[in-house]
């Protein structure tokens, strides 16, 4: 890369701090100005990390540091404004998950990525964590044989409903990984034992008050299945684990010849295991797990990767790993689990018509 990335920030909560300290850690690229229309949060990460330039508003920031990239760290129904106004100066945009409230407001970003020619990532960074690029390789260079099945499983310590729209696009990223650009999807969605109903309907910060607004959500558990355009299945799981026990959060990789498991919570050093036993088959026929050795392969954290892919991508004009169109896949992989749940568990194809929200449509109709 050429000279020394600089990078705006919008939104300093938990998460735009996180990107300062992965920013300071970063050679090439340097924080130059900060933005958050809450000066008491403005001010703490401005003095922990050092960024002189402080602003309040974002269009403010962007016309007096013209950035070479921008940070949009702000919650989910924060994300469009701040992005798309980003990207129509030209201005690659490094996007916090889920890429936005609803398809409308993704189709607007990928659009104005698109228009501009400036490049959109989203920070769904297990994209580039090493347990799933080295996975990638494996099933590409045919160690688990013939891939047939992805399934990917949820994070846990939020209601269900609501980790499905705000983590749930992590894991359709992870398995889009695999898959590639899905087709189709079908699942139903429940709540104490029972198909979710309208009036489950409800507002994030409804089911959970102290957690993000990620719009609206229902149920407390999901289970869904996908089509992928290269052959392959998916099949998600969304159980409402409530303990704080992350070790499920990943996807299982099933092929003909034998099985990965990657999972994305915890070491980073250690998140790949090789299962070198067919999907069918008596278990005792074969050998157990065996741990892959990431070593060689943890080089840096994988929104430091984020960071670099997205600048690289915008230099030479390709698209970025975790770009706006496959932010918007992940999300439309779990935004179409609801409009598959109204309609009886129907498969449902992929990109849906419809672009508003499945359960603010659902709500409008009655
Ligand atoms: N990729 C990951 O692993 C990961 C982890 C945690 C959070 N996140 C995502 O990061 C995002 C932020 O989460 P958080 O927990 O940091 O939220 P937060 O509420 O702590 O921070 C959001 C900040 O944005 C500010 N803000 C709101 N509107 C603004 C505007 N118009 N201009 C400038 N600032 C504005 C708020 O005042 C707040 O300080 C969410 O989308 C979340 O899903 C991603």
């Amino acid at each position: 890369m050429s000279e020394t990335k600089r990078v705006a920030l919008v939104g300093c909560g938990g998460m735009g701090r996180q990107h300062l300290e992965v920013l300071r850690g970063l050679d090439g690229f340097e924080a130059i100005g900060v933005c958050d229309v809450l000066e008491e949060n403005l001010q703490r990460a401005a003095g922990e990390y050092g960024v002189a330039a402080c602003y309040t508003d974002f269009d403010e920031m962007y016309s007096a540091l013209k950035p070479d990239l921008v940070t949009v760290a702000t919650q989910t129904r924060g994300h469009c404004a701040p992005s798309v106004a980003a990207l129509n100066r030209e201005i690659s945009v490094l996007c916090e998950k889920p890429i936005a409230i609803d398809l409308a407001e993704a189709d607007e970003m990928v659009e104005a990525a698109a228009a501009s020619g400036a490049k959109l990532a989203i920070n769904q960074q297990n994209h580039l964590n090493s347990g799933i690029v080295r996975g990638r390789q494996m099933v590409e260079d045919g160690v688990i044989g013939h891939l047939v099945l992805v399934r990917g499983r949820n994070k846990c310590g939020r209601k269900s409903g609501n980790e499905f729209t705000e983590m749930g696009t992590h894991v359709t990223d992870m398995m889009l990984c695999f898959g590639g650009v899905p087709e189709w999807c079908s699942g139903t969605v429940y709540e104490g034992g029972r198909p979710v109903e309208l009036g489950d309907i409800m507002e994030a910060k409804e089911m959970s008050p102290r957690d993000r607004d990620s719009g609206l959500v229902a149920g407390s558990v999901a289970m869904g299945h996908y089509g992928f355009a290269n052959g392959v299945l998916g099949e998600i799981h969304f159980l409402g684990y409530q303990s704080r026990d992350n070790h499920n959060y990943g996807v299982d990789v099933l092929g003909s010849e034998g099985q990965l498991a990657i999972r994305a919570a915890g070491d980073l050093q250690q998140g790949l295991w090789h299962l070198p036993r067919p999907m069918e088959g008596r278990p005792s026929d074969y050998g157990d797990w065996q741990a892959v050795s990431l070593g060689e392969d943890v080089k840096e954290s994988p929104i430091a990767s984020m960071y670099r892919s997205l600048a690289g991508a915008a230099e030479d004009g390709t698209d970025p790993p975790g770009s706006g169109v496959e932010g918007r896949w992940a999300f439309e992989m779990v935004l179409g689990l609801y409009q598959s749940h109204r309609e009886g568990g129907r498969r449902i194809d992929l990109p849906m018509c419809e672009r508003r929200h499945p359960l603010e449509v659902w709500r409008a109709d009655h």
